[in-house]
């Protein structure tokens, strides 16, 4: 392979690059902030942690939606400054080639803004290729995916949660569920609006969600939250307990839970026996939901394994592929007249 080797996962929350031997070099929020449309304020953690504080002229866009590019040329403009920065930090991606990790259930035309969006930046990129995204969220969790042995994966994200089975170094099925870690935000907002009568912010709702939930409690732990009350419209402090967060981000971990169980129910009986001997793995940075392996098999009857490295497991997938010569057939050129540039 060739010398200069990175692998990105496109994340709708967050971007994460593996360079080959060296491991995850880039892991922050798919956020921008940007004043018109030309003058880029900040990106990632800077930028996210202006949502919701930013004044009217900036614009805080997130580029990738359901796991897609959704905004072109702000994500053009995204991987420009990631670029830069990089390059500021002593490693340079001018001229490498990459290995883009796509979700399976995603339009050709979807897949190839990927290769679009990274070889007409200002990387000038010698070669990308596609890896999907399945198959390198198995090796990221240590999956050996070559062996006959059938594995079901769970990623929870923001955005999306994907569901796929593999069997013998493919994707036997594979479904995208909109539903992740967004969701979850959405219900908890819901929530203490309902019990409390305070608005709060996402970044508010994020943070109580990743400091208070554990499903597998009884709910007694509290957290002090800050908003605007519903009715008299001033600022407020609330004490939000567990009990109210859990339940909340239930109704949506339901959800894909329900299509964890459609998945189930369409795989071939073998595979289910391997299921059902190994347990189903889960990943994805919102797989670090408190207590989330014990809701899930008492919900579905199935041992459960969330994956150590789920925030960047599909990077540290790509990192195999790029790494280990039995997985280098994993990473695809989208047309092979069309899309190299060597
Ligand atoms: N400790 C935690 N507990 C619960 N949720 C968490 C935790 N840490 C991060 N999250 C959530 O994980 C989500 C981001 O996950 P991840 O980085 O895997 O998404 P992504 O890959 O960018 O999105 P997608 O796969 O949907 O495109 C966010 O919603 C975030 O709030
Ligand atoms: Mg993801």
């Amino acid at each position: 392979m060739a010398n200069k080797l990175y692998g990105i996962d496109f994340g709708t929350y967050a971007i994460k690059i593996y360079h080959m031997r060296q491991g995850i070099c880039f892991h922050q929020k798919s956020v921008i902030a940007s004043r018109g449309k030309d003058q880029i304020i900040a990106i990632g953690e800077e930028a996210y942690e202006m949502v919701g504080k930013q004044p009217d002229y900036i614009n805080i866009d997130f580029p990738i939606r359901n796991g897609v590019v959704a905004d072109y040329d702000r994500m053009l403009a995204l991987i420009n400054c990631i670029a830069l920065d990089m390059a500021r930090a002593g490693d340079k991606m001018k001229g490498a080639s990459f290995i883009v990790a796509v979700p399976t259930e995603v339009t050709d035309v979807e897949k190839k803004t990927f290769y679009d969006i990274i070889d007409s930046s200002i990387i000038r990129p010698k070669r990308i290729r596609i890896t999907e995204k399945p198959l390198a969220d198995a090796l990221g969790c240590g999956i050996e995916i070559d062996d006959s042995h059938g594995s079901l994966i769970v990623n929870i994200g923001a955005d999306t949660s994907e569901i796929s089975v593999i069997s013998q170094g493919g994707i036997v099925l594979s479904r995208l569920c909109s539903c992740g870690g967004v969701k979850f935000d959405e219900a908890v907002t819901a929530a203490v609006r309902r019990m409390h009568n305070l608005t709060i912010g996402p970044r508010t709702a994020e943070q109580i969600k990743i400091g208070l939930v554990d499903l597998s409690s009884d709910g007694s732990a509290t957290m002090k939250a800050y908003g605007r009350d519903y009715m008299s419209g001033l600022p407020r402090e609330r004490e939000i307990t567990a009990e109210l967060v859990n339940s909340a981000v239930a109704e949506p971990l339901e959800i894909i839970l329900e299509a964890v169980r459609s998945v189930l129910e369409r795989i071939p009986p073998e595979i289910s026996a391997d299921i059902y001997r190994d347990g189903i793995t889960f990943s994805g940075a919102s797989s670090a939901l408190g207590g989330l392996a014990g809701y899930v098999t008492k919900s579905t009857g199935l041992r459960v394994n969330i994956a150590p490295n789920g925030a960047t497991s599909v990077a540290d997938g790509l990192g195999r592929v790029m790494e280990d010569e039995r997985y280098e057939h994993l990473a695809k050129p989208l047309h092979r007249t069309y899309y190299e540039n060597d």
